[in-house]
């Protein structure tokens, strides 16, 4: 078991672990992604972030790549529909000092797709080759490209795409274990992530795709033998998923996480996010966080409800306290 849990290279970034956020967007942020990799994420994307927004200097797009504290190796998703786009971003985004810049071609989302970016790059992978080929012909950052398995059931071109991909220069492959039309149900297709590492031993393959739990996490690693895997859904509201991820590895018993904790975890996020938002703000943020921080705690309900209207630090801070620890 302990075998699954190594330290891992993508391209000339030496990471201490295989666990990693995934880019998430809306939840993502410097703040969050600074978290996780307190609680033992080796890597943490950013969101998505638009080639063509940080071409222009768009501030809102150009915030998202900002280093979080502690954030040694700054990990940028672009989204893009062509190389020439990315080409004109890459000034702005080396900017920003990234360790590592991953290529987003697994948004389902229309308004991106009608763009010709994320998934709909699924359905032009010699674009795909263009973009990794630009980028590494222009810096000297290592690419990672994050795919789905196809645009639908009929399509499932993932081999294709991690060859032309690898051929290009990418230094690593993320696969979202769905299709485009699969969105986010039903289960992941883990035995597809299986025969994308038996094509590619030598190369760094890293799942995504329903790890929920540090268990799932380590089904992951074991059942399909993929390099690294990317938590999502599972991560958020959930930090505490790498260090439990990492018990199990090592053959601990994962700690389970007292409410009190999760207390103290959801004002050190709040206080993050102030920082860096303003208070107004920072509430609004948070309170999709808190939810899922919440969940499963007995009697949260309420709680829960009252932050949906908080508006300042104090109004959480009494909120949380009627919780019982
Ligand atoms: C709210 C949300 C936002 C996401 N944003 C991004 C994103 O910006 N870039 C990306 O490549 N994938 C994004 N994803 C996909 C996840 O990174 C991940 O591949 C997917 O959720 C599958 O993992 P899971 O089933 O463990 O959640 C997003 C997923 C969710 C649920």
């Amino acid at each position: 078991m302990s075998s699954l849990l190594h330290g891992i290279t993508i391209g000339n970034v030496r990471l201490p672990s295989n666990l990693f956020l995934a880019p998430l967007a809306g939840y993502t942020d410097k703040v969050y992604r600074s978290i996780c990799l307190s609680h033992g994420a080796a890597l943490a994307y950013t969101e998505m972030v638009s080639s063509e927004g940080v071409a222009r200097g768009n501030d809102k797009t150009v915030m998202l790549m900002e280093r979080g504290e502690g954030e040694k190796n700054l990990a940028v998703q672009l989204f893009a529909p062509d190389a020439d786009t990315v080409k004109r971003s890459l000034e702005g985004t080396m900017a920003y000092n990234p360790a590592i810049i991953d290529i987003n071609c697994g948004c389902p989302v229309p308004k991106v797709i009608k763009t010709g970016a994320g998934s709909a790059l699924l359905k032009k992978p010699e674009t795909i080759a263009e973009i990794v080929r630009t980028i590494v012909e222009n810096t000297s950052v290592p690419v990672t490209v994050k795919i789905r398995t196809g645009w639908n059931c009929d399509c499932l071109n993932y081999l294709k795409v991690a060859a032309l991909a690898f051929d290009a220069g990418a230094s690593a492959l993320c696969m979202h274990a769905r299709t485009r039309s699969q969105l986010y149900m039903p289960t992941a297709h883990w035995e597809l992530l299986k025969d994308l590492k038996s094509h590619f031993p030598d190369k760094v393959i890293i799942g995504s795709g329903d790890l929920f739990t540090a268990e799932d996490g380590v089904r992951m690693l074991s059942e399909t033998g993929v390099d690294a895997i990317s938590y999502a859904r599972g991560a958020i509201g959930n930090p505490f998923i790498f260090e439990q991820t990492k018990a199990l590895l090592s053959g601990e018993r994962p700690r389970v996480i007292p409410t009190s904790e999760k207390v103290e975890a959801i004002m050190h996020h709040l206080e993050g996010l102030v920082d860096f938002l303003g208070e107004n703000t920072a509430c609004r943020e948070m309170r999709k966080h808190v939810c899922a921080y919440l969940k499963g705690v007995p009697n949260s309900a309420r709680v829960r409800q009252e932050v949906t209207c908080a508006l300042t630090v104090q109004a959480y801070r009494d909120a949380l306290e009627k919780l019982e620890h």
